[in-house]
């Protein structure tokens, strides 16, 4: 595995490969969540691109941005090990010279679920990731579903700016009790590690009311409420049902995919949990297929 530490280094690199490139990028501090899309990058591409880079413009300002955890010597084994050819790690002043002053803007499915929570974060993402489409140039580029607003933010960058590229979505990775893994996850104590299954929990209940045929968004929103309440270290950030495309809520009951995605806080991280109504569309296909495409518009 190649470490490019520099611009000029991963443009020399990429003007080297031949055949289809794969590009996973990340923040760092990897877990399984990260090393499952590396996983399918390396099934469906001939050579791997990963990046690590805390991107300071994604950050708000009460976020955790100096103390966003950081292991580059274990990140680079995973990497490594999981058969990555090329890892590039700039530097904040690489990315975001004194100079910069470009940036891009996403604008409705940017402004609802965590874009309301976190002003400017949508559009810290997707300038650095248009960087680094620009810098890696993939054919296929790799997010997880636990991010289902950026996967569908992304989405909408890819299509306005005529990106040539493809993006694939992967399912979340979870813990045995059901946890979705995330970095932030380390800042739970063991008593708020414990109460953070009530973001699964919630999903399940969800699923079992719609399963059981129940289709009205605010009634299965009430009974998402109910379980959050019912977990004393859980402070509900939002619960909502939307719909997948356009990330617009739903106030009507529907036999289309819907998205049910929550946000809450349990001790110092707001955790982020969803899930693709009904649950068999949870696979690889079934999120690539329904976040953020819109066929009708195609
Ligand atoms: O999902 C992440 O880790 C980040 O938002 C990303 C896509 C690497 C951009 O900084």
């Amino acid at each position: 595995m190649q470490i490019l530490n520099s611009i000029p280094e991963l443009h020399l690199a990429r003007r080297l490969m031949t055949g289809s490139v794969g590009l996973v990028p990340t923040m760092g501090y990897l877990h399984a969540g990260h090393m499952s899309l590396v996983d399918y990058a390396r099934r469906e591409n001939d050579l791997v691109i990963a990046t690590i880079f805390v991107n300071p413009t994604q950050f708000s300002e009460n976020e955790d941005l100096t103390t966003y955890p950081t292991d580059l010597p274990r990140d680079f084994s995973m990497l490594e090990s999981a058969g990555v050819d090329f890892v590039f790690v700039p530097t904040p002043e690489m990315m975001y010279p004194r100079s910069f002053q470009t940036y891009v803007t996403v604008e409705q499915v940017s402004q609802g679920l965590e874009g309301a929570q976190r002003n400017g974060h949508f559009r810290g993402v997707t300038t650095v990731v248009a960087k680094l489409f620009n810098l890696t140039q993939p054919n296929i580029a790799y997010f997880g579903q636990k991010d289902a607003q950026q996967v569908v933010v992304i989405r909408r960058m890819v299509e306005d700016l005529n990106f040539p590229l493809k993006i694939a979505v992967c399912p979340i990775v979870r813990e045995p009790d059901g946890l979705a893994l995330s970095s932030r996850n380390i800042y739970l104590n063991p008593e708020e590690r414990s109460a953070a299954v009530v973001l699964y929990n919630t999903i399940q209940t969800v699923n079992s009311h719609y399963f059981a045929g129940e289709r009205h968004p605010n009634r299965l929103l009430e009974i998402a409420n109910d379980v959050i309440k019912a977990e004393p270290l859980a402070q509900m950030s939002y619960a909502s049902l939307s719909d997948p495309i356009t990330l617009y809520d739903l106030d009507m009951p529907t036999e289309d995919p819907m998205l049910f995605s929550l946000a809450v806080q349990i001790g110092k991280p707001r955790l982020l949990d969803n899930c693709i109504l009904p649950l068999s569309l949870n696979t690889r296909d079934g999120v690539t297929a329904v976040l953020g495409v819109d066929e009708k518009a195609r």
